[in-house]
């Protein structure tokens, strides 16, 4: 089959791979009709996650037809069209028990190599290093599947596959992020660093659980705007934020804020030089400033991923503050059926976001352009058929 595969540090390559086969009985085959680029594949991309290797496909943002079943799968059926969860998720161990998908005890293999880094390891996933399970993505034809009756999502309505992908990541996404803000409705306000795909999703939800005012900050213009027709203030990204949003909230601050960038965050040339000399892993200059802003007693809601050891952290500020940090890779199948609904009922339209429609075959070229923004670029979904 054909497979978008890592081959180094800002290298990938369209390639002819083995097709996945059944591995272990829980497991099925997908025939992936969709799949996407994420934000969390440029830190690959860039080569600022450990343990990748070689010829790893990528992609972890899929959604398809269910072709081949193993013997112990009850709930899925050949022929089901499924969206999958980014996250691997036995369903048995004490987490998936407590809806915290994303901490599954049992999913990733090289689980000692993650405890080194981490103390535990969190859950398998697809397409994202052997550090949380080396499993082969779905930037590719087809995809295995390994707990097919935890984690797939079956699609009963006939919705295209645009308004239905991003309940593989995104969109749930955006959404435990806002809601890990304790939205009042009507009251509170929420500021939202980053407008790529997690951010706008992150808006959106916090209009949807009630936020009075939501104040979204980037540096790309087409990306606040994005921000706008949803609702939110859009302001510049920079070192006047605090200024700006000191302005919007009466001098308050924001009640909750929400970092939807994570660990490559632009604007900080002290963070830049660190990160290129290997002196720090990330460049957490939002965080920083989302930690500063936040109003006393806030919280501070973090869905961009962090990878390592971060530098100069305010943590002064977050104690004396009061501030509540909630974050983490998203709960998936928590979510994933409530936002179906959403979907289905027509109050969010998940493909208004999509500006690139692109084949798998030329998913190389593809990466560039999303990772530099050029084109007016926000976010690609790949065809394998095309
Ligand atoms: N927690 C999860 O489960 C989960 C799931 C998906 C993605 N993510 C992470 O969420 C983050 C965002 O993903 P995305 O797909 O939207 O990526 P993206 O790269 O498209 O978007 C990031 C945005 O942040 C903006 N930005 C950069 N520096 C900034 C700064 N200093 N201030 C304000 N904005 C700044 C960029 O201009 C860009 O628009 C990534 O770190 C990704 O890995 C986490
Ligand atoms: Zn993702
Ligand atoms: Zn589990």
């Amino acid at each position: 089959m054909k497979a978008l595969v890592w081959m180094g540090k800002k290298k990938v390559e369209v390639q002819r791979v083995e097709d996945p086969k059944i591995l272990r009985p829980r497991d099925c085959i997908v025939k992936i009709t969709s799949t996407a680029i994420c934000g969390s594949d440029i830190h690959l991309y860039d080569g600022v996650i450990p343990t990748m290797e070689s010829g790893d496909i990528l992609g972890h943002e899929f959604m398809g037809e269910v072709v081949e079943i193993g013997s112990a799968v009850k709930k899925i059926r050949v022929g089901d069209r499924v969206v999958v969860p980014f996250t691997i998720s036995c369903g048995q161990c004490t987490h998936c028990h407590r809806q915290q998908f994303s901490l599954c005890d049992n999913t990733n293999p090289n689980w000692h190599v993650a405890e080194t880094l981490m103390g535990y390891s969190p859950a398998g996933i697809f397409g994202y290093s052997h550090m949380t399970g080396g499993y082969a993505g779905g930037q590719a034809e087809y995809a295995r599947v390994p707990h097919a009756d935890v984690g797939l999502l079956k699609i009963e309505n006939d919705l295209p596959d645009e308004k239905l992908l991003f309940l593989s990541d995104i969109f749930p996404t955006g959404y435990m992020a806002a809601e890990n803000c304790d939205i009042v409705p009507g009251q509170s306000v929420v500021a939202v660093w980053g407008c790529g795909p997690v951010g706008q999703f992150a808006i959106r939800s916090a209009f949807l659980l009630g936020a009075a005012k939501v104040i979204a900050i980037d540096a790309v213009p087409e990306r606040r705007a994005l921000a706008e027709a949803a609702g939110a203030i859009a302001i510049e990204s920079g070192d006047d934020v605090m200024e700006d949003l000191k302005a919007l909230t009466g001098g308050r601050g924001p009640d909750a804020s929400i970092d939807a960038v994570g660990m490559e965050a632009h604007g900080s040339v002290y963070d830049e030089v660190k990160q290129t000399l290997k002196l720090e892993t990330d460049r957490p200059y939002a965080l920083r400033q989302a930690m500063r802003c936040t109003r006393k007693a806030g919280t501070l809601s973090v869905p961009g991923v962090y990878g390592g050891f971060l530098d100069k952290i305010p943590f002064g500020a977050a104690m004396n503050k009061g501030l509540t940090f909630k974050m983490g890779q998203t709960h998936m199948q928590k979510y994933m059926p409530q936002l179906l609904k959403v979907v289905e009922d027509g109050k969010i339209d998940l493909s208004e976001i999509i500006t690139h429609r692109i084949p798998l075959s030329q998913a190389d070229e593809a990466y560039p352009m999303f990772v530099e923004k050029r084109d007016n670029c926000i976010k690609v979904v790949l065809n394998p058929a095309a």
